[in-house]
Order: C-alpha cells, then structure tokens, then sequence
C-alpha cells in the first residue's frame, strides 16, 4: 500500500492549458527540477502507466504534463532551449517532425535504436516510435456491404461518395494520415483529395465521434484509428455496437500507419535519465506495459507482443513512409488553404 502511494506521488500529471488563439499557457505547470520532464501527448493513461513502471524500476521521478500533437510540439519549439522538456512523447509523427526540423532533439541512443526494427522509426535517428496506429474503415453494414467500400482512400474525392463518409478530419489524428499521403501522392493530389473531403465529408468532432455517427447509420462509413474501435469493443460497445472493420491492405493511403514517437530534448537537464527512460519504454517490458494499458495500439518492439485481439501488425500491409518524412506543417497549410481548418 505504502509503495504505491509513494509512486503515485512521484508521478505527478499536469495540463497543458490551451488559449483559444492555439497559444499554450504556463498555468498549473511548474517543473519540479528533481524530476524527469515528459511532455506527452500521447493517451494520458499509457504515459502514466510508463511513468510508473519506470519509477518502479529505476527509482527516478517523472513528472508528466499533457497535451495534444500540435500544442505541445509548438511548446517546445516556443521554448526553444529553455525548456524545461527531457522527453517528449507524441501520438503520431508530425509533432516529432516538427521538433526534429527545429533541431531540438538530441539522437537517439543505439540501444533504443537496436530495440525497434529499421521501418518503423525514422531513418534520421532523432527520435524513435514508441507505439503504432492503423488507418482503418469503420462501416455499418447495414447501410454499406463490405463489398461496397471504396478500394481506395482516394476514392473518397468522387461524387459517388457525396455524404456518405466522416471524419474527425481537424484533430492531429487524422491529419497524420494526410501528412501520410503528401509523402506518398504529392502536395498537388492532397490538396485535390482535401478538396473533395471538404465536399463529401461529415466533418465530426474526432474518432469516437465519427465511429458513433456510422453506429448510429448517420453516414455509411467513417476513416478512423484502429485502437477506438478495439477499445470500445472490448468494452460497452455503445459507440461501435452496429459497425465493423475494413482493412484497406495494398499499400493505399488508407492502410497508413501512424507511428506515435518518443525523443530526446537536447538541452533537457536529465539527459542520462530521459535515454534510461526512452530504453525502457522501447523496452519488451515497456512495450508490454503498453499492450497491457488496454489502449489497443500496436506495440513495435522486437520481440514485444501487442493486445490478442490485434489483427498484426506485419498483416496490414501499409505504405512505406519515412516518419521523418511526415511533415505537420505542410498538412496545416493545405487544410487551411482548402477551409478545412
Ligand atoms: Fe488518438
């Protein structure tokens, strides 16, 4: 009883306030200089889980703050080296981009590298992946058959498919996805598809929304992250009860994998520490600790295992895109330009 109150004290979670000018605020985090520093955007209770199984192991302090993708990449760029940031952690690559071009990243050490197989982390070595999502088709086959879904994510554009798709298409989840397809399909098709999403989509609020909407038959499909379907499946079922999944496979655009990363702050005070902490989330241990968080995203370690349930990863048959490569502002002036965002 005593250990655990003590490690729940030691990792200690704070907010990232957001204004609404999309500027961040200082409000409630004061960095406690004994403690490892991560800025994590991932889901709150896979960090928190991380956090503890490694203060558990190794005896070191983290203290966590939170925040979304773009946020907190711009944060730490903001901060520039003044941040108090040792670690950051994303849900998806373009955050990570975004701080690698800034040069705030300190190169990942070989041990990391050596625990995460060559594809699934960037070829520039500043950062690795720390965890995986899968684009996926959720459906409602009472108003589509299976047979009936587009063969491609490009497919989308065409009139045929006029209010018959959502997505969450403003969060940072669903923006990797076209940040995916500008490095595989050019800036020129992005902004053609964009266009056709802005006229045949039902923009939702996010994943869950989306999936709720198609369980509900308010549009026939919507293009989602594998993990909310799993998760609410292995649960009440209340927002995916009349769904089901599509793979798209053949290297589409739509079979993209998100990878979610994790780096090392250059200038972060606890440097040994933030690379102890980065083996360990790469770690067969740490990557176990994230199929057990019930968050349902694929873990990518050699030799680590990923939720039962999981269609593997090696099966999805995605295109290859360097996730250094997936560029966050490239897709934010394309959505802009098209009225998206
Ligand atoms: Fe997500």
């Amino acid at each position: 009883m005593r250990r655990r109150t003590l490690l729940a004290a030691a990792v200690v979670s704070v907010p990232l306030a957001l204004s609404a000018c999309g500027s961040s605020s200082d409000a409630g985090y004061s960095p406690d200089p004994e403690a490892l520093q991560v800025y994590s955007a991932q889901h709150d209770a896979v960090t928190t889980a991380w956090a503890e199984g490694f203060t558990k192991k190794t005896g070191i302090k983290v203290q966590i703050r939170d925040g979304e993708d773009g946020s907190m990449g711009h944060q730490i760029v903001e901060e520039g080296e003044r941040s108090p940031a040792d670690v950051f952690l994303t849900e998806n690559s373009p955050a990570m981009t975004l701080v690698e071009d800034a040069g705030l990243f300190a190169p990942v050490p070989a041990k990391v590298a050596a625990q995460v197989p060559a594809g699934r982390r960037p070829s520039s070595g500043a950062w690795t992946s720390v965890a995986a999502r899968s684009t996926v088709i959720v459906y409602n086959p009472e108003k589509i058959a299976e047979k009936d879904l587009p063969a491609s994510l490009m497919d989308l554009q065409e009139p045929e498919w006029k209010g018959r798709w959502g997505a969450g298409a403003a969060k940072p989840d669903f923006q990797a996805i076209v940040a995916g397809m500008i490095v595989q399909r050019g800036e020129d098709e992005t902004k053609a598809w964009l266009e056709g999403l802005k006229e045949n989509a039902k923009i939702y609020e996010n994943n869950i929304a989306t999936m709720k909407a198609v369980s509900a038959g308010e549009v026939p499909m919507g293009v989602i992250y594998h993990y909310y379907w799993y998760k609410d499946q292995a649960g009440t079922k209340e927002s995916s009860g009349s769904t089901k999944l599509h793979y798209l496979k053949n290297e589409d655009p739509g079979a993209f994998i998100s990878f979610s990363g994790g780096g090392i702050l250059k200038n972060g005070k606890h440097q040994a520490e933030a690379r102890k902490f980065l083996e360990y989330v790469t770690s067969v241990e740490g990557q176990q600790v994230l199929a057990d968080s019930g968050s349902m995203e694929y873990a990518v370690s050699k030799g680590a295992t990923s939720d039962p349930a999981l269609p593997p990863l090696d099966s999805l048959d995605p295109p290859t895109v360097d996730p250094s490569k997936v560029d966050s502002e490239k897709v934010a002036t394309l959505m802009t330009d098209v009225g998206i965002l």
